[in-house]
């Protein structure tokens, strides 16, 4: 394989640009050029390209200084979508087309559950040469154990909380702090015990309002009971609840009972999905690089890399931390990571649930 593509598709994640560094220094140190695809399935579908590899003609392996230094940057320098033309069979087609147009033999595709969902359609449907890089700050992929963004966002939530304790303990304030992660609680719980908050609350749990209001109150009212300055509970996005109602609920049901209670609501956002790399997301970006040209310039296809994933029967790679999962199979763990039949789920929900009776002490 001579000339392949990298795309960044779905929400952007801290460590994509890593792995695009990764991506074009090791296919040229192999011979390989690397175009960058703009904008996702998009840009494929539109033929939207640019050159990566510059140098090779003048002897310098590859990366030039804007990939460099976009390696230690937030986002995606190549742009990223979410394509609703890709869903559709002849969004599919013309993107084969461009492909063929442009001489490319293989893709790599850096994203979340969609973009994997893509680059296997490309390889079942039409035989295209496809490696997944799992990219996303939730954390919902299958067969791995982390994916690129998921530990800088994590810092960046931890940061935050830290900051929002000092004026909540200024006040004595209680926090209801909501953290993306789309349907999955990972980084609420992840959050929860790195930042010392009392309480987190995550989709999985299944709990109605009314549960939730009650839990929030009770965290709350035992917070205060014991001269606590600071109360803070990390809620993921993926409850259906607005944090502000849940606040509010929480608040009248506080308010005969505790003389002047202030619970304040914060929705961290996008804030959580910017921001330089982490280390470990720019060390990982980079096996995962080296991994997934390495796999594609071997002939293997259909498949994505993961991180020591927990499971056991993957195919090796030169990188120990790193095995090579079928996309298919990645895929139905991801569902099931989702809908809480995944044994990963039930025990992220049983660490959770040890957790509950320790976080409020
Ligand atoms: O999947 C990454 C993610 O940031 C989720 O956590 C969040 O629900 C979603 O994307 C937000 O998407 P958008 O940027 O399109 O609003």
């Amino acid at each position: 394989m001579k000339r392949l593509a990298v795309m960044t598709s779905g929400g952007d994640s801290p460590g994509m640009n890593a792995a695009i560094r990764a991506v074009v220094k090791l296919s040229a140190a192999r011979g390989a050029h690397v175009l960058g695809c703009l904008d996702g399935y998009d840009g494929l579908i539109d033929g939207k390209f640019r050159e990566l590899t510059r140098g090779i003609e003048h002897g310098a392996i590859g990366a030039d200084l804007e990939l460099d230094f976009a390696g230690g940057m937030g986002g995606t320098m190549i742009g990223t979508a979410r394509s609703a033309r890709f869903r559709e069979l002849a969004g599919r087609q013309a993107a084969v087309e461009q492909m063929k147009k442009h001489g490319l033999e293989g893709l790599v595709v850096i994203g979340g559950n969609g973009s994997l969902t893509g680059a296997h359609m490309l390889a079942t449907e039409f035989g295209i040469k496809v490696m997944g890089i799992p990219g996303s700050i939730d954390n919902d992929i299958g067969c791995t154990s982390t994916a690129l963004g998921v530990d800088t966002a994590l810092n960046t939530i931890v940061e935050a909380c830290d900051k929002i304790s000092d004026t909540a303990r200024a006040h004595r304030r209680a926090f209801v702090v909501e953290v993306m992660g789309r349907s999955c609680g990972y980084l609420a719980m992840a959050s929860s015990i790195a930042a010392g908050a009392d309480a987190a609350l995550i989709r999985e749990q299944g709990k109605s309002e009314e549960q939730l209001v009650a839990d929030v109150a009770a965290v709350v009212r035992n917070g205060y009971a014991r001269g606590k300055r600071r109360v803070l509970v990390i809620k993921a996005e993926g409850i259906s609840v607005p944090t502000t109602r849940l606040v509010r609920l929480v608040e009248e049901t506080l308010a005969a009972e505790i003389a002047g209670v202030e619970i304040r609501a914060t929705v961290l956002g996008h804030v959580v999905r910017g921001g330089n790399p982490s280390y470990m997301d720019r060390m990982v970006a980079g096996r995962f690089g080296l991994a997934a040209v390495e796999a594609l310039l071997a002939g293997h296809t259909d498949e994505m890399v993961g991180w020591q994933p927990p499971v056991k029967g993957g195919l090796p790679t030169s990188d120990a931390s790193v095995q090579r999962f079928p996309l298919e199979r990645v895929l139905i763990e991801t569902d099931a990571l989702i809908d809480g039949s995944s044994p990963v789920t039930k025990r992220r929900l049983q660490l959770m649930e040890l957790a509950a009776g320790v976080l409020p002490i």
